[in-house]
């Protein structure tokens, strides 16, 4: 039945893959494509630029009341970006100064139900995948598909790498490897909505898979569910 549409979640470790599969997908669907993370991570960037003290919660209240976010579709490729207050911020949200704070930020109550509730509202006419740490398990604790991804820790820290190397030769495999294991363990020891699989959700190693057979088990799920 391709008329039905379904929400697709993906939760997951950092830098194992969640994007690359998310945006897939909805591509071969036609579904909307959210980044989650994205929203974290504008945030941690609105919170940087304007020297917010987010230990503050009367601090945190007076800032999310300034902040708009918006996903809107490229032109020249149509993928989905973050505009943050109308600037597109699709870009500098992935510096690793934004990834030092950001699972700080996405730690606070107010801040997860600020992003929880626009993502709700953005799921619910469906035909939509969404990946971050929460979304199978709190955001969309009903959707038809949940994928929870995984990757071994040495090939999550080289991709990542290689990401980061081309933008910033600077960058040092050690301060990759450090940065995402204290977001791991920030992410999935928080006391709201912390990583976690969710009970239904099913596990996607890709370790040693390459793009194109992830993207095939994932769509199998899907045929099943249509
Ligand atoms: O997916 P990402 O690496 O861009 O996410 C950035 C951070 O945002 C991540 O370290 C944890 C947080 N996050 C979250 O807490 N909940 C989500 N649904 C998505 C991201």
């Amino acid at each position: 039945n391709m008329d039905k549409k379904i929400i697709i979640t993906i939760d997951g470790w950092s830098s194992c893959g969640k994007s690359t599969l998310a945006k897939q997908l909805a591509r071969e669907l036609g579904y909307v494509y959210i980044d989650s993370g994205a929203m974290y991570r504008s945030i941690t960037l609105y919170f940087l630029r304007n020297h917010v003290d987010w230990t503050n919660p009367e601090a945190v209240h007076e800032a999310l009341g300034h902040i708009k976010l918006q996903f809107h579709a490229n032109h020249k490729n149509g993928q989905s970006e973050i505009f943050l207050n109308d600037e597109n911020v699709e870009y500098v949200i992935r510096d690793l100064v934004v990834a030092e704070k950001v699972s700080e930020v996405a730690a606070i109550r107010e801040v997860r139900e600020y992003a929880v509730k626009q993502q709700q509202e953005m799921g619910r006419k469906k035909g939509i995948v969404m990946d971050g740490r929460d979304i199978g398990t709190v955001v969309f604790p009903d959707a038809e598909l949940k994928i929870f991804m995984t990757a071994d820790n040495a090939i999550r820290v080289q991709r990542r790498f290689k990401e980061l190397y081309e933008k910033n030769p600077n960058v040092t495999i050690e301060e990759v490897r450090a940065n995402l294991e204290m977001r791991d363990y920030i992410d999935s020891h928080r006391e709201v909505s912390p990583l976690r699989q969710a009970e239904d959700a099913l596990v996607l190693d890709n370790s040693h898979l390459t793009i194109r057979q992830q993207l095939d088990i994932a769509l199998g799920w899907v045929k099943e569910r249509l």
